[in-house]
């Protein structure tokens, strides 16, 4: 096969941890990131200086450094059409097309397609419109209720309500407010559903697809679930009560059913394909959600997991040549560093000890940090700063000493969930 180079859309931590996959790779010679950040230095090279919002500059970009595989990681670059513009181009991604991406985009296209297609979902309501929204909260004597913001909204976008006062104030803010700031001005209201959350992404190209092992994102801010959804306080990955059957289950109900939706509604579905899943209480298996890209935290404890080559597995899919994938036997467990504050309002710039660890341990993902060349450290960039991984046979002390680990950095200004993985 030839060398490949390729490039990363994305900034975090979950790009980190593509680029550092994809530059562990025999078939790779050169990784770009596009926008990247400074912490992922170590395995790529960071292009700084590109309007990287301009899907034509990422284009340009692709052609001049003869790019031959290009992987999304942020759905903002899908929303903006990256990979139309690239297909037509003939030039080589990874990811779903913007009207495909929709799967993500808009929950109430989502849902529409779960129950046209019999895809197993929690019950729901779907409208564009406030007073239909209303009069089914007037009428609704159940709670918890969930209430969605149809657009994107970066994990945030999903209210579990407890009173009609609540909900109809969320409505309120999400139909007369905009709080999203984004088009897509409807909710869907759904059934709250109780049980164990898992993720199941899978690699996907037309009629061909393969599933990743599962994993488990922690959303909320708070030990023991508790607090306001987040992108994702930490991770693990294999999950132990997802067994084999309900991965075939999955893979057949879900996954091979949506594709196949899809085909219907005229959308090939290319790139990854990521069910937010929920194993009931009565032991079934509902969508929470569809993602169109790898999930973050989760790809931050999937690549170290994941024996295989992760570009030898793309390259092929793109072929429509489905490989089989081979995980290593470890547990592997990780955990976000956040600003203090975060999912609201919090500080940047706060420093972060241990240049050489930070820049050395492959285990250490960079989801918002900016190296400060001035006074020779890293220090805080966004809300979640960084993901510290760590991996054992023995599930117990693969936690045990990831929190050492992370004791040991003293991160006393920064906040992290410390029942990760328990
Ligand atoms: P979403 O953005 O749809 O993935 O939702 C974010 C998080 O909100 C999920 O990971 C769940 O923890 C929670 N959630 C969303 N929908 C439901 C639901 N119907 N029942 C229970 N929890 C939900
Ligand atoms: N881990 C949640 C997400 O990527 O949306």
């Amino acid at each position: 096969m030839e060398k490949q180079i390729v490039l990363i859309l994305g900034k975090g931590g979950r790009e980190h941890a593509l680029a550092r996959k994809c530059s562990k790779s025999p078939l790779c010679k050169q990784v770009y990131v596009i926008p990247g950040n400074d912490g992922m230095k170590n395995c790529a090279t960071v292009v700084k200086d590109i309007d990287y919002e301009n899907p034509l500059s990422i284009l340009n970009f692709a052609i001049q450094n003869k790019v031959t595989l290009t992987i999304v990681g942020d759905e903002m670059f899908l929303e903006k059409g990256v990979v139309d513009l690239f297909d037509k181009n003939q030039l080589k991604i990874f990811g779903p097309t913007k009207e495909a991406a929709k799967i993500e985009s808009s929950k109430i296209f989502a849902k529409n397609i779960f129950e046209k297609y019999n895809i197993p979902t929690a019950d729901f309501i779907a409208t564009d419109d406030k007073e239909v929204a209303l009069n089914f909260l007037n009428q609704n004597k159940k709670y918890p209720i969930v209430i969605k913001n149809d657009g994107l909204a970066s994990g945030k976008g999903v209210f579990i309500i407890n009173s009609l006062i609540e909900a109809k104030n969320v409505i309120n803010s999400i139909f007369d407010e905009n709080i999203f700031n984004n088009d897509n001005c409807g909710v869907v209201i759904e059934e709250f559903l109780e049980g164990k959350e898992f993720s199941l992404l899978a690699i996907v190209n037309n009629n061909s697809y393969l599933t990743l092992q599962p994993a488990k994102d922690y959303k909320k801010i708070f030990d023991n679930d508790l607090g306001s959804n987040t992108g994702g306080m930490g991770c693990y990955t294999p999950v132990d009560y997802v067994t084999k059957d309900i991965i075939n289950f999955c893979n057949k109900e879900i996954i091979e059913k949506t594709i196949k939706a899809l085909k219907n509604e005229g959308i090939n579905y290319k790139g990854v394909l990521y069910a937010g899943l929920m194993l009931t209480n009565n032991n079934e298996v509902k969508v929470i959600e569809f993602n169109s890209r790898f999930g973050d935290p989760e790809t931050e404890v999937l690549m170290p997991a994941m024996k295989s080559d992760l570009v030898e597995v793309i390259l092929n899919i793109l072929d429509e040549n489905i490989l089989e994938v081979n995980w290593h036997n470890e547990n592997f467990v990780g955990v976000t560093i956040a600003s203090e504050g975060y999912p609201g309002d919090y500080k940047t710039n706060i420093k972060i000890a241990n240049k050489n660890k930070l820049i050395n341990d492959e285990f250490i993902y960079h989801m918002g940090t900016k190296y400060n060349e001035k006074n020779d450290f890293f220090e805080s960039n966004g809300g979640r700063v960084l993901f510290i991984v760590n991996k054992d046979i023995n599930k117990s002390s693969c936690i045990n000493n990831l929190y050492k680990k992370i004791e040991d950095f003293n991160f006393n200004k920064f906040y992290y969930r410390k029942d990760i993985g328990k």
